[in-house]
């Protein structure tokens, strides 16, 4: 049956899901304290990119099964089901700051007019779903609701394909009424045989944090090996390749780049070592995966000065600026580190970007250049650095490159041309993992 829920926080995760959740029919209410982002909104339009969002944004306010607002008091009174999903970003010592979190929670508690069914979306630390059960039955002096950790595993870039057609559901419950509720939200889901997790609110929890670290960890791995491939003379392609086709390791996660970055890894890593710590369990693996991410950052400042020796006064032309293709998003992004490197090395730095580039001036105003014209980024380079594995690039034409660059380095962080190609063009390359 069709349901009321309000969604809240606006944000990557709650907008994909208030949106997936009112294409499966059921009635949502969006809610963000941005009055920029609400505005936007009700006319139809995405604040951030990523495809489909607006097609299925138009269909489901046409249809009238999506509305948007800033005012939480009305939509917790107004709707039995209540999804929060505010963010939950790293504080300076690597622990989640749950402070939107805790502030919903308190509007929650301020606003409970009958029975309330609330879902965490965002991510939260282990044993946050159980402290918020808490508050609310010792505030409320009842037991009236119910609480139920459902963690996102949205890829952006593929966040509606993600939420359409999950690899699982996950659901951390309490008491069988949220249980069966929850099923009931997913039915669409549950009807194509979608696994269905349903468990505590702690395994839950942990299931969205073992994940992400899981597949960070993969990443870092093959990064160090691709480095090893470099230092011997051996393909990390090939290498990952026939790794991938041992069923227990998968082809998936193992394409070597310039390390990780997005508003996911880099956050939860931090934080699940920050859960371990409390717990007096030892996490040096993952808390090696977060030191050895951000040596991976700064190779490709190492082959630039390999290659440039001298980056003082150089054309550096940096081609994707995004934490990978298909967003806009640059939350810790290997360019960060590489364009603030380049900065303090006295370079003179071009950048293209066919989505974030509005992030980026937003971050370094006039330090640096903005072209929406790949090529025209190119111009007079000494050296061009591709960072993200956007398919413009994969497409170059590398001819025009030559002809329009002043050098002839290329540093390829996503192995996205051919070797054999552009050496035969003569560039000086490298790749990553592959000589
Ligand atoms: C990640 C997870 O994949 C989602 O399942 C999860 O829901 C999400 O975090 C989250 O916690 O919200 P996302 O951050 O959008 O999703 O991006 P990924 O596609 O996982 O990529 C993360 C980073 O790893 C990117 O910088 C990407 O370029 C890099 N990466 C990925 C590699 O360098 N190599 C790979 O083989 C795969």
């Amino acid at each position: 049956m069709a349901k009321k829920i309000a969604v809240i926080g606006a944000g990557y995760v709650g907008l994909v899901v208030g949106i997936g959740l009112s294409d499966f029919g059921h009635y949502v209410t969006c809610v963000d304290k941005d009055n920029r982002k609400i505005k936007l909104l009700k006319k139809g339009k995405a604040p951030i990119f990523e495809p489909g969002l607006e097609e299925y944004l138009d269909k489901n306010i046409k249809a009238g099964r999506i509305r948007f607002t800033r005012n939480i008091k009305e939509s917790i009174k107004e709707n039995e089901i209540i999804f929060i999903a505010v963010g939950t970003p790293s504080q300076d010592d690597g622990d989640s700051d749950l402070s939107q979190f805790k502030e919903v929670a308190k509007e929650i508690v301020k606003n409970l007019n009958g029975y309330k069914l609330i879902v965490t979306k965002s991510t939260v630390p282990v044993g946050t779903n159980r402290w918020l059960f808490n508050l609310i039955k010792e505030k409320s002096n009842n037991r009236n609701f119910d609480v139920v950790s459902n963690p996102e595993f949205l890829r952006e870039g593929k966040a509606l394909q993600d939420f359409f057609h999950p690899d699982r559901v996950v659901i951390g419950y309490g008491r069988e009424k949220a249980k069966e509720i929850m099923v009931d939200i997913y039915r669409s889901l549950y009807l194509i045989e979608t696994p269905f997790v349903l468990c505590n609110w702690e395994t839950a929890e942990l299931i969205k944090y073992a994940s992400n670290a899981f597949l960070a960890t993969k990443i870092t791995f093959i990064n160090q090996i691709a480095n090893l491939c470099e230092a011997v003379g051996a393909d990390v392609h090939v290498v990952a390749k026939a790794m991938g086709k041992d069923g227990r390791i998968s082809p998936k996660f193992l394409h070597p780049g310039p390390g990780f970055g997005g508003s996911c890894f880099p956050k939860d890593i931090k934080a699940l070592v920050k859960i371990g710590e409390k717990c007096n369990t030892d996490m040096s693996l993952v808390k090696e995966v977060i030191n050895a991410n951000e040596t991976q950052k700064l190779k490709i400042i190492e082959k630039l000065e390999r290659n440039l020796v001298k980056l003082q006064g150089k054309n550096i032309s940096v081609l994707g600026l995004a934490f990978k293709a298909d967003t806009d998003d640059i939350r810790e992004s290997t360019s960060i580190v590489v364009i603030n490197k380049l900065i303090q090395r006295g370079a003179k730095i071009k950048v293209h970007d066919p989505k974030a580039l509005h992030n980026a001036e937003k971050r370094w105003g006039k330090a640096i250049k903005y072209l929406s014209d790949e090529y025209e980024a190119v111009r007079n380079a000494d050296a061009v650095v591709i960072l993200t594995e956007w398919n413009e690039y994969r497409n170059m034409d590398i001819e025009m490159l030559k002809k329009l660059m002043k050098g002839n380095v290329i540093i390829d962080g996503r192995n996205v041309l051919s070797p054999s190609r552009v050496k035969s063009l003569g560039f000086k390359y490298e790749g990553m993992g592959r000589k």
